[in-house]
Order: C-alpha cells, then sequence, then structure tokens
C-alpha cells in the first residue's frame, strides 16, 4: 500500500491524512476483495523499515492502527472475516498486540475470508527467524539438518499455514518489492499501478485481477505443458 504521503502532498496536506484516507481504502479494499473472490488479503501495513520514518509519523501510524483495530472487531465478527497477522508483531506498542491477541482469537473460527497485516514485517527478518528456528528445531532433535526441503524449511515462515500469493499489487508507480513476501512470491504474479494508495477502488482491484488472469502461470514448465497438447479439429 504505496502513495499515501504523495496523495496528501498534492492537495497541500500534512502525511498523516494521507495515512488516514489510506485506512479507508483498507476499509473498502478487505471488503472488495471479498467480493471478487479473494480468499486471502495481505496487506503490507507496517514494514521493518518504517520504524526509521520521524518519530511523530510512526507514532500517527501507531494511533490509525489502534483506532482501525478497535473500530473493525466488530465489522470482522458481523461480516467473518479472519483476521492474521506476519511480522515481529511482539515489538508492536503493547495497546496494537492487545488489540491483535484479541481480534485474532475472536476471528479465528472463520474460513471464508482472511486478512492478514504484514506488521514490523520484513521478508529478510523472517527468513532470520525462519532459519534460527529451523535451527533450534534441529539442535533439540525435531529435524533432521539432511531434510532441508523447501516443504519442511517453509513451515518455519511466518506464513507456515498460509497458501503462496498468486498476485502482488503495488501502488503509486513504484516498480520495487520493498522486501515483501520474498520467498512466497517466486511464482507471483505482479502487477504494478500508478494509483495511489487512497485513491485505490475496487474497479483497480477488479482491473488487477483481471489482469492476472489474462497472465500464463507456467512454474517453470513450457507453455505446451500447462496448456496442454494442441487437439487435432476433425471437420
Ligand atoms: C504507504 O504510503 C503507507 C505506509 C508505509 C504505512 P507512504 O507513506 O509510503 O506514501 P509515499 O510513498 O510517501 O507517497
Ligand atoms: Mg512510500
Amino acid at each position: 500500500m504505496d502513495g499515501n504521503g504523495r496523495w496528501a502532498k498534492q492537495r497541500g496536506l500534512p502525511r498523516i491524512e494521507g495515512h488516514r484516507r489510506g485506512v479507508e481504502t483498507v476499509r473498502t479494499t478487505t471488503f472488495a476483495a471479498r467480493d471478487l473472490g479473494v480468499k486471502m488479503l495481505t496487506l503490507y501495513a507496517f514494514s521493518v523499515e518504517n520504524w526509521k520514518r520521524p518519530q511523530d509519523e510512526v507514532g500517527a501510524l501507531m494511533g490509525l492502527l489502534e483506532f482501525y483495530l478497535k473500530k473493525e472487531l466488530e465489522t470482522f465478527v458481523r461480516d467473518r472475516v479472519r483476521l492474521r497477522t506476519i511480522g515481529r508483531t511482539d515489538e508492536m506498542p503493547p495497546g496494537v498486540q492487545k488489540l491483535l491477541r484479541t481480534t485474532i482469537e475472536e476471528t479465528k473460527h472463520f474460513t471464508d475470508y482472511t486478512l492478514v497485516l504484514a506488521l514490523n514485517y520484513g521478508a529478510r527478518t523472517e527468513i532470520v527467524d525462519a532459519a534460527r528456528a529451523y535451527a533450534a528445531a534441529v539442535a533439540a532433535g525435531k529435524e533432521k539438518l539432511n531434510d532441508g526441503s523447501w516443504a519442511t524449511f517453509n513451515r518455519y515462515l511466518y506464513t507456515a499455514d498460509m497458501p503462496d500469493p498468486d498476485l502482488v499489487i503495488r501502488t503509486s508507480g513504484e516498480t520495487r518489492i520493498s522486501n515483501f513476501l520474498l520467498l512466497q512470491a517466486a511464482y507471483a504474479e505482479f502487477v504494478f499501478t500508478p494509483v495511489l494508495w487512497p485513491d485505490f477502488t475496487k474497479a483497480d482491484l477488479a482491473a488487477a485481477i483481471a489482469e492476472f488472469n489474462k497472465r500464463e502461470r507456467r512454474f517453470g514448465q513450457t507453455s505446451e505443458q500447462v496448456t496442454g497438447p494442441v487437439k487435432t479439429v476433425a471437420k
């Protein structure tokens, strides 16, 4: 979700106003995605690098997150949205952690649709955490070092029991990954849109999904393999 700051700047408003509008887009996009048939939506809300922003902006973002979580709990329960997180959430402010725990607990039995918030998330941090946990499991005799398969290591990522993303969308015209789900997005399709996050609508999401549907995903195979042999049509 990128472009909140630029959205505000274009209007001569403080950056936080862009973030406030960005929260509205989080709300609308959460339900737009579900309407469009998405089963899991992950939003990159706060990265491990975002702490380096000016202290007042970080504080305002945490405040907004708290406000959002307080307001959404009821909506999530009513509309059967399961909330989960990825990232080092134990380093988030205690108030945010408490709200996260409550919301995650109260929505954990919903199975149709999941919203994942990436909070204090970074793919490199995730890999370090996973390698540490894997090494500890090997040391404890719970894993065999020689069985170093992807399927095994995958269980130590924050996303252990989540499917890989099929589609990754970045708003605001930047064409970078910025440390987001590096391993999980190995075979994802990417859509980059110039739309700033506060302006992102259901139609923009639908357009990105339509673009995704046009792509041929080969996962290392040939086009013929994935589409099947060309059949001779008898006239
Ligand atoms: C993304 O918008 C929001 C968060 C990182 C929380 P930015 O704040 O990065 O917006 P720009 O890049 O300055 O426009
Ligand atoms: Mg940005």
